[in-house]
């Protein structure tokens, strides 16, 4: 069992890694902006409040985040191990799951630190799209479907961008990104657990170097 950190500002590629990690290595996604966006989508108390604060790209509370991920680690499926992905982004949120894993018999293994651009950040998310019928993620220049407009998975046709993809609210992302979650890189320096990754290579590159990390750990 291996648990690790995706570490990253908006845009460095959490997400697109967390998925290869996931079909390799039988590890969970656990992302917090995902869980939130199917909130909003359900419409539950937790979405309503979430929404306007995601759509302007600051933080929602840590209350609300830890409470979601405290209830999402007692579920079968993180068993062989968890890939978090946009968690914990504030001091409060990684003192907070320090302090939750252990009651659940799990531990943070490693933490990997995506280093990429500000300028690649905004073009990345500028030119992210999804499939809408199985989320699959691709982008306008980096990660185009085989087939132009047709989903590579599901053969779906239907796309979605996310409300909070546009320049302005990606630069919004990226000042909090420097200012309430650049810390925990000093944080799990210090625990001997980071890892840095270089974010600007190409997407196989990178799952490479994650890989280098995570078979590391498995020794
Ligand atoms: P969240 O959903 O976590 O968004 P984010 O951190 O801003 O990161 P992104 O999902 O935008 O980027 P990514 O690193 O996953 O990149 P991706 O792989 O898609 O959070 C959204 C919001 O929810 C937050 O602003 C906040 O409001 C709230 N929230 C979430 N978690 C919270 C928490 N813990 N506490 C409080 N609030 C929270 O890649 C991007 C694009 O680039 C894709 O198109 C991809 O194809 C392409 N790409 C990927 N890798 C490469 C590469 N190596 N080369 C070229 N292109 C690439
Ligand atoms: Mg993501
Ligand atoms: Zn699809």
């Amino acid at each position: 069992m291996s648990n690790l950190i995706l570490l990253g500002p908006p845009g460095a590629g959490k997400g697109t890694q967390a998925k290869i990690l996931e079909e390799r290595f039988g590890l969970k996604q656990l992302s917090t902006g995902d869980m939130l966006r199917a909130a909003i989508a359900a419409g539950t108390e937790t979405g309503l409040k979430a929404k306007a604060v995601m759509d302007r790209g600051d933080l929602v509370s840590d209350d609300i985040v830890i409470g979601i991920v405290a209830d999402r680690l007692d579920k079968p499926d993180v068993a062989k191990g968890a890939i978090f992905d946009g968690f914990p982004r504030t001091t409060a949120q990684a003192e907070a799951l320090d302090k939750m894993l252990p009651s659940k018999g799990k531990k943070i293994d490693s933490v990997i630190e995506m280093r990429v651009d500000d300028e690649a950040l905004v073009k990345r998310i500028t030119g992210r799209y999804t499939c809408a019928k199985c989320g699959q993620g691709y982008h306008e220049e980096f990660a185009k479907p085989k087939t132009p407009g047709v989903c590579d998975v599901c053969g779906g046709t239907e796309f979605t961008r996310r409300a909070d993809d546009n320049e302005k609210t990606v630069r919004d992302r990226l000042a909090v990104y420097n200012k309430q979650t650049a810390p925990l890189v000093a944080y799990y320096q210090g625990k001997g657990k980071l890892h840095v990754v270089d974010g600007m290579a190409d997407i196989a590159a990178v799952t490479q170097a994650v890989e280098a990390v995570v078979k590391g750990l498995k020794g």
